[in-house]
């Protein structure tokens, strides 16, 4: 039997950069919550087992949220972005998963994933049996700089933004975040680090990620143009 797919929806973050009253998972877009467009892309994807979310220990609003038609466990996250990741890691571990499953984790503030980049993104990391990771290449120039004073140019034909899904196997993704600790600050560095070289699955500039308020008004616009 294939391995099952589990997806984990970091949303435990302050929205710190965002500001306002609510962490930005929860700011409108196009009459929904960030977060309920996030879940959506999952909906119908064929051989999902389920979704964690790992939330803010005082977390008032998820539980008031529409979800998608697909189980949905809630765990509390941490102090990091890497920690709720692995409170939901271990959730799976120790519940319904298996050391071999596939999970997919994704930002509950990139609200825009197309469903042909995840299916892309599934179809790669099943064939490689490694996993990987949705990104883009770097579109402008890149400057290194301090003080005030430009040090040089960076060649960026092989620089790429890391987006995500970052799709792995559980128990490998799970050793890896713990041995790698505070300094990886995605999944796929957590698995760099650990020997492993991620698949780079080319997907969508749409796919961004929600971090300030202008970030909000860009995909408010591209969400009117679909
Ligand atoms: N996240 C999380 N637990 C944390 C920090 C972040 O689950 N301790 C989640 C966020 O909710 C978000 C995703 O990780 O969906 C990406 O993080 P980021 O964009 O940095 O969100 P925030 O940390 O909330 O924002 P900021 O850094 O501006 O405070
Ligand atoms: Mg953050």
């Amino acid at each position: 039997m294939r391995n099952r797919r589990w997806v984990v929806i970091p949303a435990a973050g302050r929205g710190e950069r965002f500001g306002g009253s609510l962490p930005k998972q929860y700011a409108k877009l196009g009459g929904r919550t960030v977060i309920e467009h996030t879940l959506a892309c999952f909906a119908g994807v064929p051989g999902l087992a389920g979704i964690v979310v790992p939330l803010a220990a005082d977390d008032k609003i998820f539980g008031k949220l529409t979800l998608p038609n697909l189980p949905v466990h809630t765990t509390i996250g941490g102090a990091t972005r890497a920690q709720s990741v692995l409170a939901a890691l271990e959730w799976l571990q120790n519940g319904p998963a298996a050391d071999q499953d596939w999970v997919l984790v994704h930002d509950a503030a990139r609200p825009l994933l197309a469903r042909a980049d995840l299916d892309a993104l599934i179809a790669e990391c099943e064939q490689n049996d490694v996993g990987g990771l949705l990104g883009v290449p770097v579109a402008d120039t890149l400057k290194r700089s301090s003080g005030g004073q430009v040090h040089g140019t960076m060649r960026r034909d092989d620089v790429w933004h890391a987006m995500t899904p970052q799709m792995f196997k559980l128990g490998p993704l799970e050793r890896a975040l713990r041995a790698a600790g505070p300094e990886a600050t995605d999944e796929a560095m957590a698995m760099e680090m650990a020997g492993v070289a991620p698949a780079m699955v080319r997907g969508s500039t749409d796919n961004l990620k929600i971090t300030t308020v202008g970030d909000l008004l860009v995909a408010d616009a591209i969400l009117a143009a679909r």
